[in-house]
């Protein structure tokens, strides 16, 4: 039986909410045909599609990047602000797409504003220029008689945006990216930008472009840790090739965690060397699952919202996304931002057609973080039986990834656990400190009939089902099915 000590007094830390934000790119259909379809049926006056926009809002999106991605390696805000029929087409290279610039920025901002999300803006330092860059701020934020915050006021937004969150940059350490370079290039590149921009509005926080690999993050946090508050890491979850796909997945969430501390622990490295004392947080900028769907039109016609990367999910798929939630509640030390990628059609939880939609099986996982979770991450220990995992530093992954989470009011006491195991159900025995349960609780249970089962236009293998649990007492045991996320919630006194 696995084993589950809290503390009510060992904390880890407040949560960010940040960190359960998600991110809309110019790809495929992910904005066009997505989010943005003015000529449906089913969009609202703002060309919103309006069940998309449902299923979003019960997300509670904190945070949302944009426009890229790659995507932002070529692309010049100019072209997406102004009256619709004077934006030009244009030629995406990072998708080999027509980008129509029907939705640029007033567009996002909307949206943002339809979502309850705060807009989170990724500058182009592939093609772009420090004064386009600087512009952009200038034209969001902007309140004085400038010409840029003037060309916002001509296009409708007298009120200043208040974009606070600003991206240096996409993976410019990739030789698939516009204007790709290496890593002292970059970050006196980035330097520059971040100059610039925060001289243009000093209250944004800025994101750096980091690469998961120590080499670049140290060499980026020397040369720009003094303007960077946060640096960026994307993680993309697949199985390892000649490993059980299942398994493999599931553990890829370990990895992660391994590199999430060493950056931490190469922030403070930095800070320490250049006695920065403002606070460098991680920004897990992009993360999901992705491995099937990948590419980009590659037959030279260029068109518009071609479907690219329209993965579909399976229970195993939820299982990790939840764990990867659990992972960065967890460190919530460390981690300041998170986005998922993406939100709708694009490696989504959301799938549209022109005559509906449906929740891919990840979508779940996120409902749930909105729905039960608490501001306190709290430190867990547990005892559990694990599976090999040749690829993480320890060679083994639990078959439990557990989190706890404390309401800020200190009322209830969140318990999200996901059972790995495919074909066993796990006994958790909880021992608390410091506090006790209440007799009934609330349990939300992710599940399907098997890892493989999938989500579809009228089919609904994967939710989330929520039931009333009596006679509970704080020494109870948990019973986790097989392959299954439950979220527990409990009163607490
Ligand atoms: O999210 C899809 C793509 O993955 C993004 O455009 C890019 O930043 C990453 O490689």
């Amino acid at each position: 039986m696995a084993q589950l000590n809290i503390d009510i007094d060992r904390r880890v830390g407040a949560i960010d909410p940040n960190i359960f934000g998600n991110f809309v790119e110019h790809l495929g259909r992910c904005i066009y045909t997505g989010i943005f379809d003015p000529e449906s049926r089913l969009s609202d006056t703002r060309g919103f599609r309006k069940d998309a926009l449902a299923a979003v809002q019960l997300l509670q999106i904190p945070i949302l990047r944009y426009p890229g991605g790659n995507f932002v390696s070529g692309y010049h805000w100019m072209d997406g602000v102004g009256p619709r029929n004077d934006r030009p087409n244009r030629q995406d290279l990072a998708w080999h797409s027509l980008e129509t610039n029907q939705f640029g920025t007033n567009e996002f901002i909307e949206f943002c504003r339809a979502t309850g999300s705060e807009p989170y803006i990724c500058a182009n330092l592939g093609t772009g220029s420090v004064d386009e860059a600087a512009g952009w701020v200038e034209y969001c934020n902007g309140t004085q008689d400038t010409p840029f915050a003037n060309l916002r006021r001509k296009h409708g937004y007298e009120h200043p945006h208040r974009v606070r969150h600003w991206g240096l940059g996409n993976e410019l350490y990739g030789s698939w990216q516009i204007g790709h370079k290496d890593a002292a290039d970059y970050a006196k590149t980035a330097f520059e930008f971040a100059k610039v921009m925060k001289w243009t509005d000093p209250t944004i926080k800025l994101v750096g472009c980091g690469a998961m690999n120590v080499d670049w993050d140290w060499k980026l946090l020397k040369t720009c840790g003094e303007r960077l508050d946060y640096i960026a890491a994307h993680f993309y979850m697949r199985p390892v090739p000649q490993q059980d796909s299942h398994y493999s997945l599931c553990a890829q969430v370990g990895c992660v965690e391994e590199y999430i501390r060493v950056l931490w622990q190469l922030i403070q490295a930095a800070r320490r060397t250049l006695k920065l004392r403002h606070p460098i947080r991680i920004a897990v900028d992009e993360w999901n699952v992705w491995y099937r769907e990948r590419g980009r039109a590659s037959d030279g016609s260029f068109p518009i919202a071609p479907p690219l990367l329209e993965e579909v999910y399976d229970l195993t798929d939820a299982l990790a996304v939840g764990a990867f939630l659990n992972m960065m509640q967890r460190n919530c030390y460390a981690v300041g931002i998170g986005c998922l990628a993406q939100l709708v059609n694009v490696i989504a939880p959301i799938l549209t057609s022109s005559d509906g939609m449906f929740r891919q099986t990840i979508y779940y996982p996120l409902l749930a973080a909105a729905m039960m979770r608490g501001e306190i991450a709290l430190q867990t220990h547990l005892e559990c039986d694990t599976f090999p995992s040749p690829h993480t530093l320890s060679g083994s992954t639990p078959y439990l990834d557990v989190c706890t989470t404390l309401s800020a009011a200190r009322h209830k006491l969140y318990i999200s656990v996901v059972n790995f195991n495919k074909d066993k159900s796990e006994k958790l025995k909880l021992s608390l400190t410091g506090l006790k349960v209440g007799t009934e609780a609330t349990l939300a249970t992710i599940t399907g009939e098997s890892p493989e089962v999938t989500n579809g236009y009228n089919r609904e293998a994967v939710s989330l089902r929520k039931r009333m649990l009596r006679k509970v007492s704080s020494d109870a045991t948990l019973a986790i099915p097989k392959h299954a996320m439950c979220i527990y919630e409990f009163d607490i006194s």
